[in-house]
């Protein structure tokens, strides 16, 4: 039998990263941007539009059903709704995304009966969508869930209505905003997720004629209005590349100036990556220095719903806390399986373990219900080289590109495809800053 190809990267480590990146735009952002651009009348402009798989994953979705989507420059992409034509998403998309599900509710304005193939993304979890499910009965819809995906109908217009939402998830929250902005009447978002992507789509809902008021707790009102305009939107830098870009410059020894973010979406981050040893420092509006200020400390870090340390921040930060004189701690609160990254850098020469305990404070879904959900590191523990590292999802992918930049020798990673529905031109992007990295070709 041939041998199968895929590709990978290939890292040889051991090197100081240096040098200055620009963050891309926010994926976790610009999908439901380009979903929101079908709730306008007219067409939608967005900017700073990341390079990464999840976008054409997106787009081939939305021309699927006649949207169309035109990328005029690099990083600007037009969607104009008008030339929607049918409210089935057909099922070729199944188990790609999270799109899908936020497509429901929002065709769901558009048509009577519209179908959507099964949600994707990184297995980290069940990550279910009961609450989307809920949400769209809660406004009047009927929704079926098939082996191939889910159908929601409405025998009249979507009404608006009161939901608290069992636990502040991001995508819910936005499928409640998709359906309330053009419901009839007033909605009311109890525990609804603050993350600043829901903040920054907030924002481009109202800059279509949406009137949503927010208030200083987890609370969302939203009158609904009868119609939407297309708007003019620059997507947000994204945070978790920020985060990932200062883990790899503080774990690598080295000096990373990141361009293209906002300091006030790394929140909390900003504390603890200081609090084990990096050094911050602000460059101007939008650019922020990363380096190693101290010894490396040991940390417990819980993850948590924003404000808390985001769940995509742990696995970089993970690789720092390897680097770490002592023991760090961290427990996952959001995802019950998100540690299955950790075996394989054991081969490079970490110290982890996983326990089914919560090792933490904050209030979990988790206890008792034997999921491997914290995890214990070891520190400090050099890395060497290993032949070969598989990728599991994609922020663990960018986590090993960190491990074999500090591991000494030639490391492939293998499985890039997961990295790269996140990641936009990963490689001459960290070769500019000095890390010896090329994407080859690797036979399985
Ligand atoms: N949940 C349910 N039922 C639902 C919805 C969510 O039980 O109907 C649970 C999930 O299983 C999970 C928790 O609630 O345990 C939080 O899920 P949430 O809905 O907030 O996540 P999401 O909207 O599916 C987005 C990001 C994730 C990020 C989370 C949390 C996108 C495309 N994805 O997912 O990003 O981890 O919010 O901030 O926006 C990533 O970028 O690698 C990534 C996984």
């Amino acid at each position: 039998m041939p041998a199968q190809t895929s590709l990978a990267y290939r890292i040889e480590g051991g090197y100081p990263v240096v040098g200055e990146i620009r963050c891309l735009g926010a994926k976790n952002f610009v999908i439901k941007a380009m979903v929101a651009a079908l709730l306008g009348d007219t067409a939608t402009t967005l900017t700073n539009v990341p390079p990464i798989g999840d976008v054409d994953i997106t787009a081939e979705m939305l021309t699927s059903i006649g949207v169309t989507v035109k990328r005029a420059d690099n990083d600007v992409l037009h969607i104009d709704p008008s030339t929607m034509n049918t409210p089935n998403v057909p099922v070729p998309h199944s188990g790609s995304n999270r799109a899908p599900i936020l497509l429901l509710s929002t065709l769901l304005h558009h048509f009577d009966t519209v179908s959507v193939p099964v949600v994707g993304g990184c297995q980290i979890g069940a990550r279910g969508v009961d609450f989307h499910l809920e949400a769209i009965r809660r406004f009047g819809g009927i929704v079926d869930e098939t082996e191939k995906g889910y159908t929601a109908h409405r025998v009249r217009p979507l009404r608006g209505t009161h939901i608290d939402l069992p636990y502040p998830s991001v995508g819910a929250t936005e499928t409640c905003l998709f359906l309330s902005v053009l419901a009839e009447g007033r909605t009311v978002i109890s525990n609804a997720a603050i993350e600043p992507e829901v903040f920054e789509l907030i924002t481009m809902l109202r800059s279509m004629g949406a009137v949503i008021f927010t208030s200083p707790g987890r609370e969302l009102r939203i009158d609904g209005v009868k119609r939407l305009v297309g708007t003019h939107m620059q997507v947000l830098g994204d945070r978790i590349e920020a985060a990932s870009w200062a883990s790899l410059a503080c774990a690598s020894n080295g000096d990373v100036t990141v361009h293209g973010i906002r300091p006030d979406t790394l929140g909390n981050f900003l504390s603890y990556f200081q609090k084990v040893g990096g050094g911050v420092e602000l460059k101007g509006v939008e650019s922020m220095r990363f380096f190693r200020r101290d010894t490396l400390r040991p940390a417990v870090i819980e993850t948590d719903v924003y404000p808390g340390f985001s769940t995509d921040w742990q696995q970089p930060f993970a690789i720092l806390l390897t680097q770490a004189e002592g023991i760090s701690i961290i427990h996952e609160t959001v995802y019950e399986k998100r540690f299955g990254y950790l075996k394989a850098l054991d081969k490079l020469g970490a110290k982890t373990q996983v326990t089914t305990h919560c090792l933490g404070e904050v209030p979990c879904r988790y206890r008792d219900k034997n999921y491997e959900h914290s995890a214990i590191i070891l520190g400090p523990t050099p890395f060497t080289a290993t032949a070969s590292i598989t990728i599991p999802d994609l922020r663990a992918g960018l986590a090993y590109v960190i491990a074999a930049a500090i591991a000494r020798g030639t490391t492939t990673i293998e499985g890039i495809h997961y990295l790269e529905r996140g990641y936009g031109n990963i490689v001459p992007r960290l070769a500019a800053m000095n890390l010896k990295i090329e994407r080859i070709v690797a036979k399985q």
